[in-house]
């Protein structure tokens, strides 16, 4: 039987090539102006991201939150949160997206609950070995008096996986007792997906927010949902290091792949069928490529480029790899640069050639020294990155604020930092709260029009970057941004590309079914336009308005149209 809803119209493929937009609600717009960003300021914007150009909106998590992790510590998964506003506040968000002719996909958090959800302090209020206990992963402590913890496994955001609970209940009430597990926070219980009643639950979400006209869903660390708990658990001492063959004892297991089928079986109950798209920090394509597998969810993200330096070989193998793997799983491929987690790209860019992972971070410590910054080169090359990104077949997935060429703001003041980050590791690491400061919309206006006193501070340098200041502004970042979204869609074919030998190792040249080319250079130095490319074919440039004849400029994509 299939459902007919809401949905936008009936394209199941309208997924396939879109450009989608991420929100994070909190920061931006804040129409209740009580500091916090909600979903009738969503709503009021309207307009603007119509402008823009996109196709989807992605909505990071608005569901009841103490916000001890932004939202994505979820009390109710079918509820808004008050703050942000009530159900009535989201059906007229999505009816107003969907007469822009913008689709919804909300932010699905299935491996944890928050410890405030009614089945988690129903298990804290029963005793060990409940029913109640078994929705998540209690377990008794190593040693004679289980005083420590299950297992060596770390969590994401500092200290350890796992905490003491005072029981409540049963013999031991009102003495320490079984231990829970937490892959981040403490306030983030994980669920164990062992547990039918779970796996039913998360159906009935899915439809929940499908009834109501959502048009797709981003699954958040979708690799970690089946865990290997026999015991004695298996040692894991560092998190981020994977195995390739689906024995490890946290991510990435085979089994995992069941739970994906008997939700790909609920979205294919609506027409058209409910897109999702896994957050998968898989690195080995081979295993990503099953996430994304029409059996599967559907799509999966790779941050393949995002995690690359501004290298033309290194962006051009990504995107072959990339391209390689989507025809593998039978999705199209995605593509990002910046989202709710990491430094913003026109920062990172920003850093000296040859920076590494670690003098990134180095950014984000307490005590860190600030990295010598090239902040216009920065610019320069997230908005060449941006272009040759958007030319490519596949979804292109955009962070909000990025459209205004904003840069981290690496200097909050620790006072104001939210980030559990932050707190787990005793403020020696600051977190991500840096992309996370709220919107500014207007350059004059009292918080940058975001709304009432933004829940982080916004720097005064925000004001060069407001929507006023760059609103009809030919080559501002916001054109640049709405421009290319207007010629992208223009251009839209069929998801293949053709390589074309670009003369030199800085400069890669792409070539769409259709004759769209796309040309970047990545060097620091203008090169000539390769021979056979026609000057006067350019219609969008990243950098200063093109001038036919010219070299292409140092740091700059070119659009060519046929
Ligand atoms: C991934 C989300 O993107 C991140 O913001 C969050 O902290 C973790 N998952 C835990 O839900």
């Amino acid at each position: 039987m299939s459902i007919e809803t809401p949905a936008l119209h009936p394209d199941a493929n309208w997924w396939r090539q879109a450009a989608v937009y991420q929100i994070y609600p909190r920061s931006f717009a804040d129409a209740n102006r009580d500091g916090l960003g909600d979903l009738p300021g969503v709503t009021s914007r309207m307009g603007y991201l119509s402008e823009l150009g996109i196709d989807a909106i992605w909505l990071s998590p608005f569901y009841p939150s103490a916000l001890a992790d932004g939202g994505y510590d979820v009390d109710d998964h079918r509820n808004v949160d008050p703050r942000l506003g009530s159900l009535a506040d989201f059906d007229a968000m999505v009816a107003s997206a969907h007469a822009a002719d913008i689709r919804i996909i909300v932010d699905i958090v299935p491996n944890h609950s928050s410890n405030r959800h009614v089945w988690f302090q129903e298990a804290l209020a029963s005793a060990p070995g409940s029913a109640a206990r078994a929705r998540y992963h209690f377990l008794d402590g190593l040693g004679d008096d289980g005083a420590r913890p299950p297992s060596d496994w770390p969590s994401h955001f500092g200290g350890g996986a796992w905490t003491r609970v005072v029981e409540q209940a049963g013999p031991n009430a009102g003495k320490p007792g079984q231990w829970y597990l937490h892959l981040f926070a403490p306030e983030q219980p994980d669920f164990n997906w062992d547990h039918p009643e779970v796996r039913a639950d998360f159906h009935t979400t899915l439809r929940f927010w499908a009834d109501r006209g959502v048009d797709g869903f981003r699954v958040d660390v979708a690799h970690a949902l089946v865990k290997d708990m026999s015991l004695p658990l298996r040692s894991k001492p560092a998190l981020a290091v994977l195995v390739d063959d689906g024995t490890d004892p946290l991510f990435d297991r085979d089994a995992v792949h069941e739970v994906f089928a008997g939700w790909r079986a609920v979205l294919n109950e609506y027409n058209p069928p409910r897109t999702a798209v896994a957050e998968a920090w898989v690195p080995f394509t081979d295993r990503r490529l099953k996430y994304a597998q029409p059996t599967g969810l559907g799509q999966a993200f790779n941050f393949d480029l995002l995690q690359a330096p501004f290298v033309a070989a290194e962006f051009r193998a990504i995107v072959q790899k990339c391209l390689a793997e989507a025809a593998g799983s039978g999705a199209s491929s995605t593509w990002v640069f910046s989202n709710h987690d990491v430094i913003r790209h026109p920062s990172r860019y920003a850093l000296p050639d040859g920076s590494t992972e670690d003098d990134l971070e180095a950014w984000l410590l307490a005590d860190g020294e600030a990295p010598a910054a090239d902040l216009a080169r920065g610019l320069r090359r997230a908005r060449a990155a941006t272009l040759f990104m958007l030319g490519l077949p596949g979804s292109a997935y955009l962070y909000q604020g990025e459209e205004l060429g904003l840069f981290e703001v690496a200097d909050l003041p620790q006072a104001s930092l939210q980030d559990p980050t932050w707190f787990r590791t005793k403020h020696k690491v600051k977190g991500r709260d840096g992309c996370r400061v709220p919107l500014p919309w207007d350059a004059t206006a009292e918080n940058f029009g975001f709304g009432g006193t933004p829940w982080l501070p916004q720097p005064a340098w925000f004001a060069d970057n407001a929507v006023t200041v760059q609103d009809g502004v030919a080559g501002s970042t916001l054109e640049l941004y709405r421009v290319a979204l207007r010629w992208r869609r223009k251009l839209q074919c069929d998801e293949s590309l053709a390589w074309l030998s670009a003369p030199r190792d800085t400069l890669t040249h792409y070539r769409r079914p259709n004759g769209w080319e796309v040309l970047t250079n990545f060097g620091d130095a203008p090169t000539p336009l390769p021979a056979g490319v026609d000057s006067a074919t350019v219609v969008l440039s990243s950098g200063a308005p093109w001038a036919a004849g010219a070299c292409i400029p140092a740091e700059t994509t070119l659009w060519l149209a046929p």
